[in-house]
């Protein structure tokens, strides 16, 4: 029998479990499902976070599925199953290992949950999210990646480092695919309504932006033995909350793009209203010049990693 609201969670690693655990402590649904491969590590940690729900008085139990089979009627299923990010790797290096991880998980998610609204994680992002898109068949408005929350709120945090205050009251925008060429965008950002660009100077600004850009990889070389989880967990959990509460906000996500910012057919990140619906709206910003001449070139990298799956004959239409 359904409940209520269900979310399945594939791949319950740091960022698979955190995004479990923030849901969980939010009593954001009725029910969230685990699935990983190791499944005894997903059936400690369905029961830990189930603990700790009840500990907070909150009604989400945490479950595991068996099998993928067991992923079914989900409102919304969660992917963070993939190889992690280790030092010197790019994330393009986890293209081909990804992409068929990717591949076979989305098939048994579009079987058992054919109406959920996927929330892609694994990296590289923007490519996973198009495999993911493919390989379900789902309209474009129910595959959408996490990226967009991420970087932005890395960039809003090294706003405040650098200002030393305005702490919640900053607003930073990022762009484009989530690889080291991302698009921050400072004249879209702001400190309790102020532009970025009235309260730092040119040389503040850039080296947030190229420090926004590695956010992740400045992480990975303190951990060294794994990519950040925190933040990317709590924006994954963001995105599944607007969804599961229709909020209609605007959150920056990866979908695809049929003829937006005069793209087609390559997913990249953007502005997007979120609800029920998944990407209900996508928002077309006015760009400069310098700003268009980045976008563009973060759609080209994403565009790259499609057509290296191309060659690869990674889809059914390339054989
Ligand atoms: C990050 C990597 C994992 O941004 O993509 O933290």
């Amino acid at each position: 029998m359904k409940h209520g609201k269900r979310v399945g969670i594939v791949g319950a690693g740091n960022v698979g479990a955190t995004v479990a655990y923030s849901l969980a402590m939010q009593g954001a649904c009725h029910e969230i499902v685990l699935r990983d491969n190791k499944i005894d590590v997903a059936r400690g940690k369905a029961l830990d976070m189930s603990q700790a729900a009840s500990a907070v008085r909150s009604h989400t139990v945490v479950t595991v599925a068996e099998d993928i089979s067991d992923l079914k009627n989900c409102d919304v299923v969660v992917i963070t199953a993939g190889s992690p990010r280790l030092p010197g790797m790019s994330r393009d290096d986890l293209l081909m290992i990804n992409a068929k991880i990717t591949k076979e998980v989305i098939v048994g998610v579009a079987k058992y949950s054919p109406d959920a609204i996927i929330i892609m994680v694994s990296n590289p992002l923007d490519a996973m999210t198009y495999v993911a898109l493919k390989e379900s068949g789902f309209d474009r408005s129910r595959v959408i990646g996490m990226a967009g929350i991420l970087d932005s709120s890395r960039m809003a945090s090294f706003i405040q480092e650098k200002l030393g205050y305005g702490g919640g009251q900053i607003r930073a925008s990022v762009m484009g695919g989530h690889g080291d060429d991302m698009v921050p965008l400072a004249r879209y950002s702001t400190v309790a309504g102020v532009p970025l660009t009235d309260v730092l100077s040119d040389d503040q600004i850039d080296e947030i932006v190229d420090r926004t850009r590695h956010g992740g990889a400045e992480i990975v070389a303190h951990l060294k033995t794994g990519s950040a989880y925190y933040a990317p967990a709590k924006s994954t959990a963001i995105m599944v909350d607007a969804i599961l509460k229709d909020t209609k906000q605007i959150h920056p996500c990866a979908v695809l793009l049929e003829g937006e910012y005069g793209y087609d057919d390559v997913v990249c990140g953007v502005p997007v209203m979120l609800g029920a619906n998944g990407a209900e709206k996508i928002i077309e910003v006015t760009l400069d010049e310098g700003e268009k001449e980045m976008f563009a070139g973060s759609c080209s990298s994403v565009q790259t990693l499609i057509d290296t799956l191309h060659k690869n004959k990674f889809f059914e239409g390339d054989k």
